[in-house]
């Protein structure tokens, strides 16, 4: 029987940035967890973490197993691309349920590699952190959407301008950081923050065929492009733009989103990734009213996705979205490239 009291132990391997995020958000909402060991390679942000939470801290993943292993069912992993599949792989072996932050991998041979270890246990959870599948207004567009309110959708526009929120080190004062370089992140703006923008676009369009697209850096100690402009095709014959930047400079706000269809428009604004709000455009919205307010909306959305997690380790619930189904971000991010160097439509799936 669900036990609401119940909580899931979690080691949290990786103190950066997002673990931050993660653990201030998983409060907020009150997803059912507890933190019982932290791992950092990192003596400071290890400290930082064992001084939060309470919970012992270790250099790796291996010494946590090995000394604390009984003390954590699951892991929430958020380090650098290059090492997903190392530690998500040592994680499911030792028998824990694993919360991966995206992308799973940086190429899909590591993310096959990944899966199918977890396909040999499938009693355990294993899941991608994909936070804005739970953005209230994504999850509220998706809806009116179904439900015919802009009538038959005909296109989409997503523009992730990103003013060092989810690539920090812009300012370039600091070593460059691991996401920075092609060997540790995989590529630039697309691999990494993209899957937030791409997520939205599959839940309010379907699945993506087929992209083309052109890309470029303007910021020098970016390896991966800093800025994208790309042309998304559904397999609903719907199409979407989708514009990626990352830039500390003065910019005109954009929208995250703006969904046309025959009969009206949907609306996310932008710039920041805080508040959640949708504009309804349409004739008994005719001044565009905002059809959804909610203060730290998408800010939460990380709590929700421990809470996905947690709910289906503990009640065996339906995840939001599988493993499976996450990887759809890094396979259009990965045509994306593709298509940069051939210049031209690359399909998504084989
Ligand atoms: N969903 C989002 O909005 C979002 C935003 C930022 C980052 N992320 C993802 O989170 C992950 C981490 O990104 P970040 O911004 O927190 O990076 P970060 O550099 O701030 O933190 C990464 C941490 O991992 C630690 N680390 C390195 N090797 C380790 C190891 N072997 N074991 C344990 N810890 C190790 C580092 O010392 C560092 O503290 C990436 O996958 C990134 O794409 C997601």
């Amino acid at each position: 029987m669900e036990d609401r009291h119940r909580r899931l132990s979690v080691a949290l391997v990786g103190c950066g940035g997002i673990a931050d995020a993660h653990l201030d958000a998983a409060a907020r909402v009150g997803a059912r967890i507890e933190v019982t060991a932290v791992v950092d390679p990192d003596r400071e942000r290890r400290a930082a973490f064992v001084e939060r939470t309470g919970a012992p801290g270790f250099a790796d993943l291996g010494d946590a197993l090995d000394r604390a292993g009984d003390r954590f069912d699951a892991v929430d992993v958020m380090v650098p691309h290059d090492l997903h599949e190392a530690i998500a792989v040592e994680a499911i072996r030792a028998g824990k349920h694993v919360l991966l932050e995206k992308p799973m991998a940086i190429d899909l041979e590591a993310c096959d590699r990944i899966l199918a270890e977890a396909r040999r246990r499938p009693e355990l959870v294993f899941l991608v952190a994909e936070q804005s599948q739970f953005w209230p207004d994504v999850v509220e567009a998706a809806r009116l959407i179904r439900e015919g309110a802009i009538g038959r959708p005909l296109f989409g526009r997503a523009c992730y301008w990103d003013p060092g929120v989810l690539v920090p080190g812009l300012a370039g004062d600091e070593p460059v950081p691991w996401r920075y370089r092609l060997d540790r992140a995989g590529g630039g703006l697309g691999i990494d923050g993209g899957a937030h923008w791409i997520r939205p676009l599959r839940m309010m369009l379907g699945e993506v065929e087929a992209v083309v697209a052109v890309s470029g850096r303007h910021v020098e100690r970016m390896e991966g492009e800093s800025w994208l402009q790309a042309l998304l095709r559904f397999r609903s014959g719907v199409s979407a733009t989708f514009e990626a930047f990352a830039s500390t400079e003065v910019m005109a706000p954009a929208e995250l989103f703006r969904i046309t269809g025959t009969e009206g428009e949907l609306v996310i604004p932008g710039p920041d990734f805080v508040d959640a709000e949708l504009r309804l455009h349409n004739r008994a919205h005719p001044h565009g009213e905002p059809v959804l307010a909610i203060p730290r909306g998408r800010e939460d959305s990380y709590g929700h996705e421990l809470a996905d997690f947690a709910d289906a380790v503990l009640d065996r619930t339906e995840p939001a979205a599988t493993a499976e189904e996450s990887l759809a971000e890094l396979r259009t991010a990965l045509a994306l490239y593709r298509s940069t160097s051939s210049g031209r439509w690359e399909p998504i799936w084989d």
